[in-house]
């Protein structure tokens, strides 16, 4: 699989193409510069040896694993794949010309296999900031190719290279999204909305998504992309149990917010299982000009 996708991957330094080296667990830039393949299958793009620290640490990512897993949060991952068949539709992309998926903040990659299964002909690409995500990307699909990459600096992928870009829950980056968007392709954004997991908030104490998240998202991209269509809420209530719910908030910034003692004392007062609401929102951007 890498060797069909390292045409687009680039130096995050300075853009130059990357290409294989002499050492087969290496990649070297046009201007010399040299990225790491884990053991794993990642390739470490952040141009530090060691990295550590940024992004979803280990048990945070486990917590991800057991929660999707559990397939609670399955109208999201349909809505998501359903948005990018939608963007492909739209650009007029045969399943044959081997279009090329991107999640950025792409944590296990339960988003991404998902679209490459519904797209038989499509590549895929996750990149995310943490290692531990990195490790699950890089077995999430056989057509997806695992970068360990800061999304809010230049994404290491070419220009125009990228058919759908899609970020759900992750940190956004407008103007190289634009950037690596291909003309006519669109980024799939997925976003918390108020009520999101309401149920939870108050005997918890954590703090319920900030308003306006969607109009900040338009308003960030204007010059650089424009919606497609209405943003559309996915709303839909989850049966949990303490199980579920503990995975639920160590998955989220929340967990960091909580002493764990807490937190545990916490979810034991709460009924054995609940109807919980997830609620976000679906926005579809295409490039601005
Ligand atoms: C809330 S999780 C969402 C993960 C995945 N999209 C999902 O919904 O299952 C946010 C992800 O973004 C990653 N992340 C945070 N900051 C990042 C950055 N600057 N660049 C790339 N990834 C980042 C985290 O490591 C984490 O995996």
């Amino acid at each position: 699989m890498l060797s069909d996708m390292i045409a687009v991957l680039a130096d995050p330094e300075d853009g130059s193409p990357l290409h294989k080296s002499d050492d087969p667990s290496r990649l070297i830039s046009e201007t010399g510069h040299q990225f790491s393949i884990d053991s794993s299958g990642f390739i470490n793009l952040t141009g530090q040896d060691n990295p550590s620290g940024h992004g979803d640490d280990p048990a945070m990512i486990a917590s991800r694993e057991a929660f999707l897993s559990g397939g609670y949060f399955a109208p999201f991952v349909e809505a998501v794949t359903a948005a990018v068949y939608e963007a492909l539709d739209d650009a007029g992309v045969p399943d044959e010309a081997s279009p090329l998926i991107c999640e950025v903040g792409a944590g296990t990659g339960y988003y991404l296999a998902h679209s490459l299964d519904a797209v038989a002909g499509s590549q895929g690409v996750g990149i995310d900031v943490s290692t531990a995500a990195a490790q699950h990307l890089a077995q999430c699909h056989p057509r997806a190719v695992a970068l360990l990459a800061d999304a809010c600096s230049r994404l290491p992928l070419q220009d125009e290279s990228v058919d759908v870009l899609s970020v759900v829950f992750a940190p956004r980056n407008v103007a190289e999204f634009a950037r690596v968007l291909k003309p006519g392709g669109q980024v799939v954004v997925l976003t918390a909305d108020t009520g999101h997991l309401a149920e939870l908030r108050a005997p918890l104490g954590i703090r319920d998504v900030e308003r306006g998240k969607v109009e900040q998202l338009i308003q960030q991209s204007q010059g650089l992309l424009r919606p497609v269509g209405q943003p559309h809420c996915v709303e839909f209530s989850m049966r949990l149990d303490q199980e579920a719910i503990a995975a639920q908030i160590g998955m989220s910034p929340s967990a960091q917010h909580i002493d764990p003692d807490d937190l545990a004392e916490r979810i034991e007062l709460l009924p054995d299982s609940l109807n919980v609401t997830a609620r976000a929102v679906i926005t579809r951007l295409g490039l601005a000009q």
